[in-house]
């Protein structure tokens, strides 16, 4: 069964808890959180009041993708504001063994994010030591953009190394992700499905019936 994560990059800020109210009424369970830091990524997004505020009024989910430079430096704090899981890049630090363990101590469930450039390979010694890979399907930093396809290919080698180590990682896509698009993901092996646009944009109800329609559907 797919999992949809929304992504709330996409949601309008001025409604961001009626959306949320929404996004749990069509029966999801998880919720994408981006921070951004204007320096790993060009943008900056929102922080630690936003998560704070809305870890009061939900019991969503909490993947908090965390683009943000040496991670190490805020693991604790996200941990205590009310993260579920963390994902951080590997990229983003020297030190991802130190991260991952980091994290564990804090209690929370972690996962390893890599850029479209970054190999399987970069991951592969930590594939063991994470309850998540995210693989992501845009250059990360802003919502609303065209996926890469090819990314596909990085999905299915997780994949592979997944069900021949018989792990149960969760794999997991992110970036450009459509109604037209979702069953492709799906196929190539990920079975949690991040959305911003396609999710936020009109009706989030009708939306995320779609989406998840779609993800079942085959080739
Ligand atoms: C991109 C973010 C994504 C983004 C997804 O850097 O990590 O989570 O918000 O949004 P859409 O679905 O609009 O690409
Ligand atoms: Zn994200």
């Amino acid at each position: 069964m797919t999992i949809l994560a929304p992504s709330i990059l996409a949601a309008d800020f001025w409604k961001l808890g009626e959306q949320i109210r929404e996004v749990e009424k069509a029966g999801v369970k998880y919720l994408h959180i981006d921070v951004m830091d204007g320096i790993f990524v060009p943008a900056i997004s929102y922080g630690m009041p936003i998560i704070a505020s809305i870890r009061e009024k939900t019991s969503l989910f909490f993947d908090v993708h965390l683009m943000i430079d040496k991670p190490e430096r805020y693991v604790e704090t996200f941990a205590e504001l009310g993260a579920d899981l963390l994902n951080f890049h590997l990229e983003a630090t020297d030190n991802a063994a130190g991260v991952i363990e980091q994290i564990r101590r804090t209690g929370k469930k972690v996962g390893i994010t890599i850029k479209p450039g970054t190999p399987v390979s970069a991951l592969e010694p930590y594939l063991e030591l994470v309850d998540m890979v995210l693989v992501m399907t845009v250059e990360p930093g802003f919502g609303g953009q065209v996926w890469m396809p090819e990314c596909l290919d990085k999905v299915r080698e997780v994949r592979r190394i997944v069900t021949e180590k018989n792990l149960k990682t969760d794999i997991e896509v992110d970036g450009g992700i459509n109604f037209d698009n979702i069953h492709s993901a799906v196929d190539a092996g990920a079975n949690i499905v991040v959305s911003g646009t396609s999710v936020f944009k009109n009706d989030i109800g009708v939306n995320i019936e779609r989406l998840m329609r779609n993800a079942g559907k085959k080739e």
